[in-house]
């Protein structure tokens, strides 16, 4: 991985941001942090991948080995790239026991390249291949994972980056570009992965891991960078459950972009600490705060004080150090790309047009997750028109979090009982807390079937799934 690179590479990678190293594949500016997979099609504006889904021992403790479910002996996955508007081919061979599929989440393509089993949509068998064919229509930073049995394929590894690159004019000049996938796993004392609960807290508020994975490692990775630098860091929340609140030391932040890709200038916000909910993207501008040569993003966690308590505790994300050798301070541009991004046309107080109510119930010690009374594969009908907006009020009706996600749209956040709040960006994920209601503005622009549920993929696999139909 590129943090291993010699310390000899380090200043030149640092001081020519635009010089492609010998790993990047060409087309495509450099994202540092995954290995980028080889576009297999020399042809201008085409991208053609292929990947295999099989179990390969993965160190993510030092010196101890984790059976992972990987694609292409990795996990993360390895980075795909696209530049927005390229055709993308991926060629998917399941190697698993198990049927399984791959969803790119956040990516607004057609339905029938969704990744999801419904309908006549099914999933891929052990030992067949199927190509995922489609051509993203946005930039921005996605992911890949399984929508089959999703809290067992993601947490065994099956997850990956997907970056679809601005148009030349539109990239940031910064002079590192970085893919953080953050995740946590439970592994049992040997290493392996722990066994999955069908019942109890396991269930109830999904799954937490205890070990955080920064691009599947348990150690943090050490960013080399200049004071005076700039970079982009891309970061995607991919844990089963595990809401992540990270916070900024010896930095200055400023979030440039969240699900749906880069922000306009004026929605761009300095920040020391942010909210991930998993699923949830967020686009960075990072540099090192005025005099310090050192800086770090840390996992902000709730553990035990000894005491029958809890507190906070910090624990290191990525480690931000001075390179090693002769220094070569350069100054660099800040992000001043300004794209625009078509808003939904709607307020607070506008009229709501939909309600999706997310609950549950005891069934004879079972959890039952539901949306709107109906537990997936049943469900509630909800049809809307192409182009229609809707404004959309997610209620929670229990204490527990729910990250809702809406496929093969994006939305805006309006509100938060009753309040309006400051959540700019669209977005395919939002986090609704407990007893809270969210209320969001949905442009419904792609049409076909799509999937809507909480992302706690125990919830999701629990019954907390629906669909809406999206009418041409
Ligand atoms: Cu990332 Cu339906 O999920
Ligand atoms: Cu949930």
């Amino acid at each position: 991985m590129r943090r291993f690179l010699p310390l000899l590479l380090l200043p030149l990678l640092t001081a020519c941001p635009s010089e492609p190293t010998p790993e990047a594949p060409a087309g495509f500016p450099t994202v540092e942090g995954l290995v980028p997979l080889e576009d297999l099609d020399p042809t201008d504006g085409v991208v053609e991948y292929e990947m295999q889904m099989e179990k390969e021992d993965l160190e993510l403790l030092e010196g101890q080995s984790t059976r992972m479910w990987t694609f292409n002996k990795l996990s993360p996955g390895p980075l795909l790239q696209a530049n927005v508007g390229d055709r993308v081919k991926v060629h998917v061979t399941n190697q698993l026991d198990e049927p399984t599929t791959v969803h790119w989440h956040g990516l607004r393509i057609a339905a029938e390249m969704d990744g999801v089993v419904m309908g006549s949509l099914v999933a891929i068998q052990p030992g067949e291949t199927f190509t995922y064919e489609f051509t993203p229509p946005e930039a921005g930073t996605f992911w890949y994972h399984p929508h089959v049995r999703s809290n067992v394929q993601v947490e065994a590894g099956l997850y990956g980056a997907f970056v679809v690159h601005e148009a030349p004019e539109m990239r940031p000049e910064v002079d590192a570009d970085r893919m953080f996938v953050l995740d946590d796993v439970r592994l049992d004392s040997d290493g392996s992965i722990a066994d999955h609960a069908t019942a109890g807290m396991d269930i109830m508020h999904g799954r937490a891991g205890n070990v955080l994975l920064v691009n599947g490692s348990s150690d943090a990775p050490r960013v080399d960078m200049v004071p005076g630098s700039v970079e982009r860091w891309r970061l995607v929340n991919t844990a089963n459950a595990r809401t992540l609140q990270l916070e900024f030391r010896g930095l200055e932040v400023r979030e440039i972009g969240a699900d749906a890709g880069l922000w306009p200038q004026a929605w761009v916000r300095t920040i020391d600490e942010l909210e991930l909910p998993v699923g949830a993207r967020a686009e960075l501008e990072v540099r090192l705060a005025d005099g310090e040569t050192q800086g770090e993003m840390n996992f902000v966690v709730l553990v035990s004080d000894g005491n029958g308590g809890v507190t906070d505790d910090a624990i290191q994300g990525v480690r931000v150090r001075p390179p090693g050798g002769e220094l070569t301070p350069i100054g660099a541009a800040g992000h001043t790309a300004d794209p625009t991004m078509r808003v939904p046309d709607r307020t607070m107080d506008d009229t709501v047009n939909q309600v999706v109510e997310f609950s549950g119930y005891n069934d004879n010690g079972d959890i039952v997750f539901t949306m709107n009374g109906r537990s997936w594969p049943d469900y509630d009908d909800w049809t809307v028109d192409r182009d229609e907006i809707q404004v959309i009020d997610i209620t929670n009706d229990l204490g527990m979090e729910h990250p809702f996600h809406l496929h093969g749209q994006w939305f805006s956040v309006l509100g938060i009982d009753g309040d309006p709040v400051e959540q700019p960006g669209l977005r395919d994920t939002v986090l609704v807390r407990g007893f809270e209601t969210v209320r969001i503005a949905a442009s419904f622009e792609n049409p076909g079937d799509w999937m809507v549920h909480c992302h706690i993929l125990e919830h999701a696999e629990a019954g907390m799934m629906a669909m809406v139909t999206v009418r041409d």
